[in-house]
């Protein structure tokens, strides 16, 4: 139907006829003569219609917005003043000489070129949504990264298996999205949370070296970068321990940000332990751009008689931590008010801070509310230690350890953007060393970190119990400023060992063998060592391309609260449906 793209007629075309198809992007009457910017996924053309060719203009004076449409006409330069440099085809425009109209448009509900349009109503009609073209850039930005990525895989000996999607439940630390059977009345599927088992099962077949870009169903509370479906780039290897895994996988990134970003990243990646992130940023996720640490302090607090800060220093769980702020100084009253209801949000019960005026002049040249609290030797080891310049200000946190880390990380991150010290670049880090198993006071019972089947540092079973809350996995997050983009480990491959762990969660091997006894019986017929990772696609397209959140990157999303606005979904069913499935309802949806 076409000769070109719209955005591709430029100045090279001068003189030819050409055939165009596109969208309506703005009509102007600018007496006598019309005026359309027809758009096609290129770009933009302008095309000229003027009354000599009749029919043409008749029609063109019935086009309107999002009309479709078909010209034919002749590519000449514009006339000169009116050239627009910021499109390809700028320069030139179209004598149009023929229009068909192909398919008339209602009143589109928003302006494409209209910036502040609700999300809603950009769900709802989605379809001219991705008609913008910045929706459509990310929407081929993610084609082209799926397309490096499998590239690299390809190049590297990776097979592309597919895993079921009707499967059983994979415990990634979500609820499970459910699907009934009707076959089997009062049995479920689970869709899966990740392929997990299936790419173990897979390393145990001798793939040796699997991938798969995959969708995975988490039901659980939704953010800025969380969907209830996602993708995950889904990544496992035998043979392999973690540093050649994470080698090959940095080659990866490194690799998609040379193509898509032309951005060398460094080589190798950082490194950090957990250990060393929480203290020094709170958080196993630090955003390396924001110049801010937290210091630790306990000891210099542990006598002073103000009792919150002693309280924690002296608690085996507790920590006392400062955030120096360059320039905080400055902050008002109200802004550092702001920051105290902010951590509270986080569990913190106050936000003790310290303007630095003068450190030269000691205690005269500090004002604080807590100042008379702390006696002299607290209060010069404080800045000597955080290093306090004139004009900073010093933040305090003291609770629990996980409250300080927790309200101080989000502080620092709320910081470094609002005060400007986020450094423009790209700071990818390996976190390592995490923790095997987390102990929770409420439920009193250990979880794992990752998941489950994650290898302890622990060579038997008998070494795994002997202190398994301080015990070490072979696990690993590659984080990207900020974000965590994929988490991965060596798994376990001996029975006993994944038994035991199974044991420490409080799985029994009853429980374990009704669960999980494909994997355990895989185990027992000559698994090979093997561990992978997994990346979260739409996280990793979200940062290449700027996104404020993975919504924008995918191209139907679901909002906060789960809800297709586009298809309704989800909906009731027939009530015939329920009863081929053998399902009651304990309430009758309240219609929304
Ligand atoms: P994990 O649970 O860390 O690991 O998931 C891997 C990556 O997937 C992304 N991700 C999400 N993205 C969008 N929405 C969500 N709801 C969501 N949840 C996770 C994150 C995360 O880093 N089977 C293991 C991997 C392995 O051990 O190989 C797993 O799924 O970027
Ligand atoms: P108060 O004696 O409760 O008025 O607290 C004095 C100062 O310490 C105030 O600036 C509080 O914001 C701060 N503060 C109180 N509790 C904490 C805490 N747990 N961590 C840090 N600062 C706190």
């Amino acid at each position: 139907m076409r000769t070109h793209y719209c955005g591709e007629v430029t100045e090279a075309l001068l003189g030819s006829e050409v055939e165009v198809c596109g969208w309506v992007h703005r009509r102007r009457d600018h007496g006598g003569v019309i005026f359309i910017d027809l758009r096609d996924r290129e770009g933009l053309l302008q095309v000229v219609f003027d009354p000599d060719v009749a029919a043409a203009f008749e029609a063109a004076d019935r086009a309107r917005s999002e009309y479709v449409l078909r010209v034919h006409g002749k590519v000449r330069r514009r006339p000169e003043g009116t050239e627009n440099l910021s499109l390809n085809t700028g320069m030139i425009e179209v004598f149009g000489e023929e229009l068909e109209i192909i398919s008339r448009a209602k009143t589109p509900p928003f302006q494409l070129d209209e910036v502040d349009v609700g999300e809603d109503v950009r769900l709802r009609y989605r379809y001219i949504d991705l008609r913008r073209q910045a929706m459509q850039q990310q929407l081929r930005t993610r084609a082209r990264v799926v397309g490096v990525l499998r590239r690299y895989l390809d190049h590297h000996g990776f097979v592309d298996v597919e895993t079921p999607m009707l499967t059983r439940a994979t415990p990634e630390g979500a609820r499970d999205f459910l699907v009934p059977s009707r076959v089997h009345p009062g049995a479920f599927y689970a869709l899966p949370q990740s392929p997990q088992l299936f790419k173990q099962l897979l390393m145990i077949s001798g793939l040796d070296r699997y991938y798969q870009i995959v969708r995975c169903f988490r039901d659980e509370d939704l953010r800025a970068d969380r969907q209830p479906e996602f993708t995950q780039l889904d990544i496992e290897t035998s043979f392999l321990d973690e540093q050649d895994i994470m080698g090959l996988m940095e080659g990866m990134i490194r690799e998609l940000f040379r193509e898509v970003l032309a951005v060398e990243l460094p080589e190798p990646f950082p490194r950090m332990t957990y250990a060393e992130a929480l203290q020094r940023f709170g958080i196993d996720r630090p955003d390396l751009r924001i110049p801010l640490e937290l210091i630790e302090v306990a000891d210099l607090m542990a006598g002073v008689e103000f009792k919150v800060f002693s309280g924690a220093a002296n608690d085996p769980k507790g920590r006392v931590a400062a955030l120096r702020v360059p320039g905080g100084g400055e902050l008002s009253r109200k802004a550092i008010d702001e920051c105290t209801a902010y951590v509270a949000r986080y569990g913190a019960k106050g936000l003790a801070y310290i303007k630095v005026n003068d450190p030269a002049r000691g205690r005269e040249g500090l004002q604080s509310p807590i100042l008379k609290f702390l006696p002299d030797a607290a209060v010069s080891g404080i800045i000597e230690r955080t290093q306090a310049k004139a004009g900073d200000l010093i933040f305090f946190g003291a609770d629990r350890a996980k409250v300080v880390n927790e309200s101080l990380a989000a502080l620092r991150t709320k910081l470094g953007h609002e005060l400007g010290l986020v450094e423009p670049d790209w700071r990818p880090l390996w976190v390592v060393d995490f923790p095997m198993f987390e102990y929770d006071e409420t439920d009193r019972r250990l979880y794992a970190l990752h998941h489950p089947f994650t290898s302890p540092r622990a060579s038997d079973p008998a070494q795994l119990r002997e202190n398994p809350e301080r015990l070490l996995s072979r696990a690993y997050d590659l984080v990207l400023n900020g974000t965590e983009i994929g988490g991965g480990s060596v798994r376990i491959h001996r029975p006993e060992m994944q038994y035991a762990v199974f044991d420490l969660l409080g799985i029994g091997a009853k429980e374990a063998k009704e669960k999980f006894g494909f994997l355990l019986e895989a185990l027992e017929y000559g698994a090979p060592p093997h561990g992978g990772i997994a990346f979260g696609l739409d996280r990793m397209v979200m940062l290449l391309t700027g996104a404020s959140s993975i919504r924008e990157v995918m191209a139907f999303p679901k909002t906060q609260t789960g809800n297709c606005l586009l298809t309704q979904a989800p909906a009731p069913v027939e009530e015939e449906a329920l009863r081929e499935l053998g399902i009651r309802l304990r309430k009758t949806p309240t219609p929304e």
